[in-house]
């Protein structure tokens, strides 16, 4: 939620801020605003709405040129998407402009008693009390980064603060506790960001910063320290995505751009599996393999598309191992009381890594002794930090809203964990390993095969742009799979659609059909014929009361083609891989007519692509 981007160096500061929130504005676009450092003084420009409104107006009014500053894009919490509540904030005393990601919990506290000091507060925002009080205590340290190493001590909450100081020029500030922050080094520069993307075009070197550190950068240097003031060892790494990566390569949106890129994420996330002797490994391991056959139970914790991937691997994972599998939404998890222990293991999913649902969740597991793997595709972020072990689903930077490539490769991921742990077990003999692993090796070429279809998609889309309510049915597998379809449309085309266990229909949902609410359905492949079979049975009975039917059935099933008003062929895969060919037309559908529908497939409205609060 936000993205934050801070420059020091020799190039113009508003430009490469505003590039680097150009890159950060899937995390937040209610507002942005931008604040730079010149002779003592701080200019801040600042404008609610989308970043272009922002550009706009520093074209017409541009910032004075300079060297260091700091800027933001906002997701609202405290207080509505007004010019006044974007960041940054600046104190009373003009001293400090600053940028805030996360929530600061005791701001209300903070801001009561700054006031009785008779600070006025101009914003409704929980930022505003972290900059009037570190305004405070930089008139008392007359140094910014041992002001804010005070204020963070003051602060509850998760947060990344970013500041400059009118008197400290080429020195930018920040702290952090739970929100993210990297540190982008150059040569004669450095960045400060929420993600690595803002200055991929810049450095590919970076530093991730620990929780409660606060670190200071100049042209030549980044010293990080505690909020005591004691310095820490930092851990550098390389970034090895591409800038055209975070490019649109002549697409027209980030997501279609990134459905298309699923073979290769996939293809991508299977890579390097395997050592000399052939058998399984994941990327980072801290867990004992007695640890892991000591496991009784498996909690799977994820918010949003990743929770429908972790619903998918619960099927593979408990035929694979035979060990019990519990999905929950992560910002469920701690308060229902979970029964854990040291022999369960927490299998957390994020594309993100930072979301602070999953985070809180895991650190719960933790605390009851239960050991944590992570499924992740940030490098370096938070949630696999604290993690046990890690498994990188290697599927790129993504950057439209609505998650799909991530969503695929996580799938892949999972999978491959569930055969590490059968092997570890050995609750499967190695050469069932070996088949399931030849199996998703073919299932790049599988889903391309799908996107060629892409143009019929199209046209089924362009058919139902009047249509207001949807429903996705499935079975088995299939069900996360038509959760996730319907919460695709949810989510970019703001339209009303529904995901159902195809059994469950008779219990309620089927009074809501008619013949104004298309029915697209997951037909499992043929070969389990119980399940083929019953999904066939429920398309018949909604097609008895007058619904459409859009049949994604295995190319050749002819039973499911006769009752398919539009049918999506899909390869043949075997059923526990269904998933991965299964979603991509549901994805192409919900990109196809949100574009039609002119909505903003990028950046839905409400949104945010990294959510850091609870
Ligand atoms: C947000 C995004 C979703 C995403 C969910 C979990 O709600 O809009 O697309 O699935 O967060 O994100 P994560 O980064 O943890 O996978």
């Amino acid at each position: 939620m936000c993205g934050i981007v801070g420059y020091v160096g020799p190039l113009d500061a508003v430009q490469v801020i505003l590039d680097g929130l150009k890159r950060m504005e899937y995390r937040g676009y209610d507002s942005a605003g931008i604040a730079v450092e010149v002779d003592g003084t701080i200019t801040v420009a600042k404008r609610a709405g989308k970043l272009g409104r922002l550009s706009e107006q520093l074209e017409r009014e541009p910032l004075p040129a300079s060297h260091h500053g700091i800027g933001h894009t906002r997701w609202a919490t405290h207080g509505g998407p007004t010019d006044t509540n974007a960041h940054p904030h600046v104190s009373e005393d003009g001293r400090v402009a600053l940028v805030h990601n996360g929530i600061i919990e005791n701001f209300a506290a903070l801001r009561a008693a700054l006031e009785e000091r008779g600070v006025h507060f101009v914003s409704q925002t929980d930022t505003e009390a972290a900059a009037q009080l570190l305004a405070i205590e930089l008139a008392e340290t007359d140094d910014l980064t041992t002001a804010m190493q005070r204020l963070a001590k003051q602060l509850d909450g998760a947060f990344t603060l970013v500041a400059i100081d009118a008197h400290n020029p080429g020195e930018v500030v920040a702290a952090r506790r739970d929100s993210p922050l990297v540190v982008g080094v150059g040569e004669g520069e450095n960045f400060l960001a929420s993600d690595v993307g803002a200055f991929i075009d810049h450095t590919r070197e970076a530093i991730a910063l620990g929780q409660n550190q606060v670190v200071t950068i100049t042209r030549d240097s980044v010293r990080v320290t505690d909020y005591d003031g004691a310095p820490v060892e930092a851990s550098h790494y390389h970034i090895d995505w591409s800038a055209e990566a975070a490019e649109k390569s002549g697409y027209d949106w980030f997501m279609r751009k990134e459905i298309f890129e699923q073979p290769r994420a996939v293809a991508d996330t299977l890579l390097g599996r395997f050592d000399t002797a052939g058998r399984l490994t994941l990327d980072e391991v801290r867990i004992s393999e007695d640890e892991l056959r000591a496991i009784n139970k498996i909690v799977v914790v994820a918010c949003g598309t990743a929770y429908y991937a972790g619903m998918v691997a619960k099927y593979a994972i408990e035929h694979w191992t035979r060990t019990p599998v519990e999905v929950e939404l992560a910002s469920e998890f701690r308060y229902r009381d979970p029964v854990i222990d040291s022999r369960t293991l927490c299998v957390t999913i994020s594309q993100s890594g930072e979301t602070m649902d999953t985070l809180q969740a895991i650190r719960y597991a933790s605390a009851q002794g239960a050991k944590i793997i992570a499924i992740c595709n940030t490098n370096g972020a938070t949630i696999p930090r604290e993690s046990d072990a890690v498994i990188y689903t290697h599927a790129g930077p993504e950057i439209g809203v609505a998650s799909t490539k991530a969503f695929l490769s996580q799938v892949v991921a999972a999978y491959l964990l569930g055969l590490y742990l059968a092997q570890v077990r050995g609750t499967m003999f190695g050469e069932e390993i070996k088949t399931v692993v030849d199996e998703l090796a073919a299932t790049p070429d599988k889903i391309q095969q799908v996107l060629d279809q892409a143009n019929r998609v199209y046209e089924l889309a362009s058919e139902m742009v009047n249509v207001e309510d949807f429903i996705f049915l499935g079975r088995h597998v299939g069900v996360p799979v038509a959760l996730e379809g319907a919460l695709k449309l949810k989510e970019i085309a703001y339209l009303h659609a529904e995901g159902f266990a195809a059994g469950e229909l008779k219990h309620g949902p089927i009074a809501i059909i008619d013949s104004t609410t298309p029915v697209f359905v997951v037909v499992p492949p043929r070969g389990r014929d119980h399940l083929h079979d019953k999904v066939i049975s429920n398309i018949q009975e909604v097609r008895a009361r007058g619904a459409q039917t859009v049949v994604l059935a295995e190319r050749g099933d002819e039973l499911a083609a006769t009752f398919a008003d539009w049918l999506i062929e899909l390869p043949s895969v075997p059923t526990l891989l269904q998933p991965l060919v299964a979603t991509v037309p549901l994805q192409l559908f919900a990109c196809e007519l949100a574009t039609l529908l002119g909505r903003d497939v990028d950046q839905p409205r409400n949104l945010a692509k990294s959510v850091t609060v609870e």
